[in-house]
């Protein structure tokens, strides 16, 4: 399955969509977020698809939104093209999206890592919201997920100054899980994606609805949240194996039902 701007393919439990264009390290234009947006929900939709990685390629995961594709517009245009609007379908995807990324991260590419559930990443990846060096600032929700991931001060720091940071630093402020020599980043990634694909699908997602849940609602209304989406495991065919396999000292069988 292949298309212009990315190239979608599929390994046993999980798929990969990376983006393919190189030329312009990965820049995000519209028909190619177009295109991952819809790879994305029709993945979301395969039964045995249970995880995503989104990647770009060594030297880039994307450099950010395609600032030529901007360029001229005014703001009525921006404003009725809504193109970042199509981002949003992104937190509707009940499936796990990894995140592996080497090279360059920026500005909407940061976003997009910063949309995905977990981030591996390359000892060359670099992170950054730079819009600000071109006139504007973030617009694809750097503003907002950035500060909840790594706080007021640093977040501050990175949309004022439009500083890049390494993915060591990025590991200490809480952006990224994991950092690995830049030929394994990739490997890393399968591996996670093949361990969630091992999970039960049904209590994989609800975990990560009941996670996502912590950013926009208070404590109680999470925990409430969580604990009703616990109590409905119960009516799955996994909780039983699952937890009759831990009496009979087995590995269980999931049906994903
Ligand atoms: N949009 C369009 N084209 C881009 C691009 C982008 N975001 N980033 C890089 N390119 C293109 C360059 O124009 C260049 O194309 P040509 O060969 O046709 O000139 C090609 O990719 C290679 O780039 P460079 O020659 O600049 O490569 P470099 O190694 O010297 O520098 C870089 C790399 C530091 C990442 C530099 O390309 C850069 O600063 N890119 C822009 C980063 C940026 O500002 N991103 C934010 C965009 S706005 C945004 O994302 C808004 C939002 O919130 C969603």
């Amino acid at each position: 399955m292949s298309s212009t701007h990315i190239i979608v393919t599929k390994q046993h439990g999980y798929a990969i969509v990376q983006f393919n264009r190189p030329d312009v390290l990965n820049a995000l234009n519209m028909k190619l977020m177009e295109e991952v947006v819809g790879a994305l929900e029709s993945l979301d939709k395969e039964q045995d698809v249970r995880c995503v990685i989104l990647t770009g390629n060594e030297k880039a995961f994307a450099a950010g939104a395609d600032i030529k594709e901007m360029a001229d517009a005014s703001a009525i245009e921006m404003l009725t093209r809504d193109q970042f609007a199509r981002w949003d379908r992104i937190r509707k995807i009940k499936k796990p999206i990894i995140a592996a990324v080497s090279g360059f991260a920026l500005g909407g590419g940061c976003e997009l890592a910063m949309s995905c559930d977990m981030v591996v990443a390359s000892e060359n990846a670099k992170f950054g919201q730079p819009e600000i060096n071109i006139g504007v600032m973030p617009g694809a929700g750097g503003t907002q997920r950035l500060t909840r991931a790594v706080g007021k001060v640093k977040a501050m720091e990175m949309v004022l100054t439009g500083r890049m940071i390494s993915a060591e630093e990025a590991l200490r402020w809480g952006l990224i899980n994991k950092v690995v020599p830049v030929e394994y980043y990739l490997e890393e990634a399968k591996n996670w994606a093949r361990e969630i694909a091992s999970k039960p699908p049904v209590a994989v997602r609800l975990a990560k609805e009941s996670v996502l849940k912590a950013f926009d609602t208070t404590i109680e209304g999470g925990l409430e949240f969580e604990r009703k989406n616990f109590y409905l495991l119960f009516a799955s065919d996994d909780q039983k194996e699952g937890m009759k396999a831990f009496g009979e000292k087995r590995k269980p069988e999931w049906k994903g039902k």
